[in-house]
C-alpha cells in the first residue's frame, strides 16, 4: 500500500451545459462572500462561452476560484468545424480542462487513445488535465472495476513523462453514480482511489502525488465522509455545484470538519 500525505483538497464544480455568462457571473458573485475558511482549492469547469468573462471576473475581484474548460479538441488546429482547441481555451483564461468525462466517453464515443491525445495537447498549452475515469454498473457487477480502471489509466496516460504526470489531476467517477443520486460508499470509493494511486506510483516517480478526486452524486450530506477518506483528495461535483448555497455548504463543511 502506498503511504500518502494529503495536500490541499481540490473541489471542482462541473457545470456541464448549464449557465450562461450572466448566470455564471451571478453565481460566483453570490458564492464568493459565502466562502468561510475553506482548505480547498476551488475551481469550475464552465461552458466555453463563459470562460473569458468568468476568469476576468475572478482576476478583477481576486476571488479564490480558478476557471477551466470541460473539454478540448484532440487536434491542435485545423478544419474541424465546431471544435475548440487547447490554445483557445487557454487564451480565454482557462487554467485546466476536464478530459474524458464519462459523458464524453459514452455520449461522444471518446476512447482512451483520444483522451491521451487531448491530455498531451492540454499539457502543451499549460492547461492542467483533469482526467476522468470510472466503470459502468455492468462492469462493477461483473467484478471488473479494477481491470477497467487499470486499462483507462494505462491508455489515457500513456507516454506521459514524470514532469507531465505531476500536472495531472485524476477524477474517479463511477458512471453509475453520475447524476443518479447513487453515491459510491466512501470506503468503496477509497479502495478504488488507493488502487489508482498504487498504479500511478508504480509507473511514475511522481505518480503517488497525483491528486485523485471523487465524483458522482456528491452532495453536502455525503461530501465530508468522502473527503475524510485517506485516498480521496477532492471532489468533482456536478448537480450540487449549480446552486451557490449548496456548493458553499460542500466547501465550508469540509473546511471545518476534515
Ligand atoms: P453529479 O455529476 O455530481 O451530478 O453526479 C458529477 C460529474 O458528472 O462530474
Amino acid at each position: 500500500m502506498v503511504d500518502i500525505k494529503k495536500g490541499p483538497l481540490l473541489i471542482t464544480g462541473n457545470w456541464k451545459m448549464f449557465k450562461t455568462i450572466k448566470e455564471g457571473c451571478d453565481f460566483l458573485q453570490n458564492l464568493a462572500p459565502q466562502i468561510q475558511r475553506s482548505q480547498a482549492a476551488i475551481s469550475f469547469a464552465v461552458p466555453f462561452t463563459a470562460i473569458f468573462s468568468l476568469s476576468d471576473l475572478v482576476k478583477e475581484n481576486k476571488m479564490p476560484f480558478s476557471i477551466g474548460a470541460q473539454n478540448i479538441a484532440s487536434e491542435k488546429e485545423g478544419p474541424f468545424t465546431g471544435e475548440i482547441s487547447a490554445r483557445m481555451v487557454s487564451e480565454a483564461g482557462s487554467n485546466f480542462t476536464l478530459i474524458g468525462h464519462s459523458e464524453r466517453r459514452w455520449l461522444f464515443h471518446e476512447t482512451d487513445e483520444l483522451v491521451n491525445k487531448k491530455i498531451k495537447l492540454a499539457l502543451s498549452e499549460g492547461l492542467a488535465p483533469h482526467v476522468c475515469i470510472g466503470e459502468t454498473l455492468d462492469e462493477r457487477e461483473q467484478g471488473k472495476t479494477k481491470n477497467v480502471i487499470e486499462k483507462q489509466i494505462e491508455g489515457s496516460l500513456q507516454g506521459l513523462t514524470d514532469e507531465e504526470i505531476s500536472k495531472v489531476v485524476l477524477a474517479y467517477e463511477p458512471v453509475w453514480a453520475i447524476g443518479t443520486g447513487k453515491v459510491a460508499k466512501s470506503e468503496e470509493a477509497n479502495e478504488v482511489h488507493a488502487f489508482c494511486r498504487e498504479l500511478l506510483a508504480k509507473k511514475w516517480k511522481s505518480g503517488k502525488g497525483v491528486p485523485i478526486q471523487y465524483g458522482g452524486s456528491v452532495t453536502p450530506e455525503n461530501a465530508n465522509s468522502l473527503l475524510a477518506q485517506p485516498h480521496i483528495d477532492g471532489l468533482l461535483v456536478g448537480g450540487a455545484s449549480l446552486k451557490a448555497d449548496t456548493f458553499a455548504q460542500i466547501i465550508n463543511f469540509q473546511g471545518s470538519n476534515v
